[in-house]
């Protein structure tokens, strides 16, 4: 069908005095006795166009709310150089009619309803900017990757091993538990691979494979998680992406994180400044001035045994005890981004015990070489590490989580021929949308949102 984008006319004073043909759904329309106002909203642009019909000449019949039509004129300059289209009621054309329950009648619905309208909610101008946003944000991390040489790599989403040795997987099966099975093992032989296979939490694993033969890669791809978090900011499937990088350590890689996110944010605040306007008007106040002054600042940096003294000697209620060796929670996370630091913040060297077999062990004997960056509002959005390189080691602490050390052979054998000090992280995509947007819950940052107990 031959049109013009909206967010062309709007952009562009080439097409006043001009003839062009657009297409959309009617977002308001009003009828006077000479002249309608129809606004007309395509889906390219946050802003409306205006059509005025001229009602002297032919039938006119008002359209509804949530229609969707297409209409010929001649573009205008209306009022603050806005741009009008002037059209007869003969050109305009119904393409689809829109009964009067249209959810999507008038403004200010809550978030929460939006959500129970999931194949609707992107005809508002909230989801409309969100999923714009994520579009450039992705665009602008191929680029930074792209520019800087490192190559795109592809992992397989369905794994027979469980990256972060959590076990939090969902499995993969196409034979139904049956009772007569006399084992787990004898029931997975007889599955479709031979042998139990899951949903992958991370590329991070073959990602590590690539990058020790081609220097510098990275996934952008789905994850899994089948972990029972029924949280703000935990989705069973999110967006991750992840490089790794040959021949780094880990002030490597905080380096790489920080110069990445600084990237995809300028270019952000560039290529969507009506997008940033919006969320800092009604969603979170002063947004644009956090997102400026993210870029044009060092990021925090703090050891998880300082950040646990800044913790126990805050005077904060915690609702989760503070001691070394403690799992920092969201609210520790916030305190720590929000309170102390006032900005982004990388925490490095945590306990090994709660940070998985392949993070590189410190010198200490009681840390490993991870990292995580915090931010406000948010709490964690990037987990990463310099990885154990020492084939002897990476063993001992694979016996340590008493690990099928047959599963990981390919792994292992990256640490016997030409092993590297290599390291890496992964981003949450959504949970940086929401940094990015203000937009408190991940629910409402993903197009179709998984979540324990909820699927549609
Ligand atoms: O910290 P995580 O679990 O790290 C890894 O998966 C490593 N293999 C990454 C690496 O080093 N290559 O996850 C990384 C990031 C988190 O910081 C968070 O932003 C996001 O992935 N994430 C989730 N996002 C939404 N929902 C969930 N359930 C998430 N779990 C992790």
């Amino acid at each position: 069908m031959k049109h013009t984008d909206i967010k062309e006319i709007i952009s562009s004073d080439k097409y006043i005095g001009q003839q062009v043909t657009v297409c959309g759904w009617v977002r308001t329309s009003r009828n006077s006795k000479s002249v309608a106002f129809i606004e007309l909203n395509d889906g390219t642009s946050l802003k409306n166009i205006q059509i005025v019909v001229e009602k002297g000449e032919g039938e006119y019949k008002e359209p509804r709310v949530g229609m969707s039509l297409k209409a010929t004129g001649n573009i205008v300059e209306g009022r603050n150089h806005t741009k009008e289209i002037n059209a007869l009621p003969s050109h305009i054309t119904i393409l689809g009619d829109c009964p009067t329950d249209y959810p999507l009648q008038k403004k200010g619905h809550t978030l929460e309803f939006m959500r129970s309208i999931p194949h609707l909610r992107s005809r508002s101008n909230t989801f409309n900017a969100v999923w714009r946003v994520r579009s450039v944000l992705a665009a602008a991390l191929h680029e930074y990757f792209q520019k800087n040489n490192y190559v795109y790599i592809n992992t397989p989403l369905i794994t027979g091993s469980d990256c972060e040795g959590a076990g939090e997987m969902f499995q993969v099966t196409t034979v139904g538990y049956n009772a007569e099975y006399k084992s787990e093992e004898e029931y997975c032989t007889n599955d479709f691979f031979g042998r139990k296979a899951g949903l992958s939490v991370s590329g991070q694993l073959e990602g590590e494979m690539a990058a020790t033969a081609m220097g510098k890669i990275y996934t952008f791809g789905p994850s899994f998680r089948a972990e029972n978090s029924n949280t703000p900011k935990h989705l069973a499937e999110f967006w991750h992406i992840e490089p790794e990088v040959a021949f780094a350590e880990l002030d490597d890689v905080i380096e790489i994180a920080e110069d990445m996110l600084k990237y995809v944010i300028r270019r952000l605040l560039d290529t969507c400044p009506d997008e940033i306007n919006f969320f800092d008007a009604h969603f979170e106040k002063g947004l644009k001035a956090r997102l400026e002054e993210l870029i044009s600042h060092d990021f925090g940096r703090v050891t998880y045994t300082e950040a646990i003294k800044l913790l126990q000697e805050s005077g904060e209620n915690f609702v989760y005890p503070v001691e070394w060796g403690c799992d920092l929670q969201t609210e520790h996370e916030r305190y720590i981004s929000e309170k102390v630091f006032k900005k982004a913040v990388f925490v490095t060297d945590y306990p090994k015990e709660i940070k998985s077999f392949y993070m590189k062990q410190n010198p200490d004997g009681k840390t490993v070489a991870a990292v995580d960056l915090l931010v406000p509002g948010v709490g964690e959005i990037i987990g990463g590490s310099e990885r154990e390189a020492d084939y002897d080691k990476l063993i001992a602490a694979m016996n340590e989580r008493n690990m099928n050390l047959d599963l990981y052979s390919d792994y292992l054998d990256l640490r016997k021929y030409g092993s590297v000090p290599h390291g890496g992280f992964g981003l949450g995509f959504e949970r940086l949308i929401m940094y990015t947007t203000g937009m408190a819950n991940i629910r409402d940052v993903i197009l179709f949102p998984r979540t324990v107990g909820s699927i549609r």
